[in-house]
C-alpha cells in the first residue's frame, strides 16, 4: 500500500552535506521527504530498496558522490549495481523504475540537493497521475 512518502537514502559525505546545506539555508524541499542516512550510497542493496516500496514508499532517490569522488571508491558502483538489480524486480512486479533513481551530488550543495529532490518528486506526481489517467499499473 502506497503512503506517499519518498525515501531519500544520502552517503554519508557530499550528498549529507548537502541536505544540511539545504537545511542551513533554509531551502525548502517536498515534506514527504524522507532522508536516510548511510555510511556511502554503496551500503545500500536491492533489498533494502525493495523493503522501501514495500512498506508503501511512492519512490525511492539514492544521492551520492560525485562517481570518481566516493570516499570508499567502490560506492557508486556497488549502488549502481543494487539499483540495476531493483529495477529489473520493480519491473517484474509492475513499478515504473522512474519510480527509483540514483544520482550525485557534490559537498554542500544545499540548492542543487532540494532541485533534485523536488524535480524527483515532481516526475513522479506525473507517474501517479498518468497511472490515475491511463488505468496502467504504477
Ligand atoms: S561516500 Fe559518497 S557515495 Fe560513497
Amino acid at each position: 500500500m502506497e503512503n506517499k512518502k519518498i525515501i531519500v537514502f544520502t552517503c554519508n559525505w557530499n550528498a549529507y552535506h548537502g541536505l544540511q546545506a539545504a537545511g542551513a539555508g533554509r531551502i525548502s524541499y517536498d515534506p514527504r521527504t524522507i532522508p536516510i542516512r548511510l555510511t556511502c550510497i554503496g551500503r545500500i542493496s536491492t533489498g533494502i530498496i525493495l523493503k522501501a516500496f514495500e512498506q508503501g514508499a511512492m519512490g525511492v532517490l539514492l544521492l551520492g558522490c560525485p562517481k570518481d569522488d566516493c570516499q570508499y571508491d567502490s560506492g557508486i558502483r556497488l549502488a549502481e549495481k543494487a539499483v540495476l538489480e531493483a529495477k529489473k524486480i520493480l519491473a517484474l512486479l509492475g513499478y515504473s523504475e522512474d519510480r527509483l533513481r540514483l544520482d550525485h551530488l557534490e559537498a554542500g550543495e544545499g540548492k542543487a540537493f532540494t532541485e533534485k529532490v523536488n524535480e524527483f518528486v515532481k516526475r513522479l506526481d506525473k507517474l501517479i497521475v498518468y497511472k490515475n489517467n491511463d488505468g496502467k499499473t504504477p
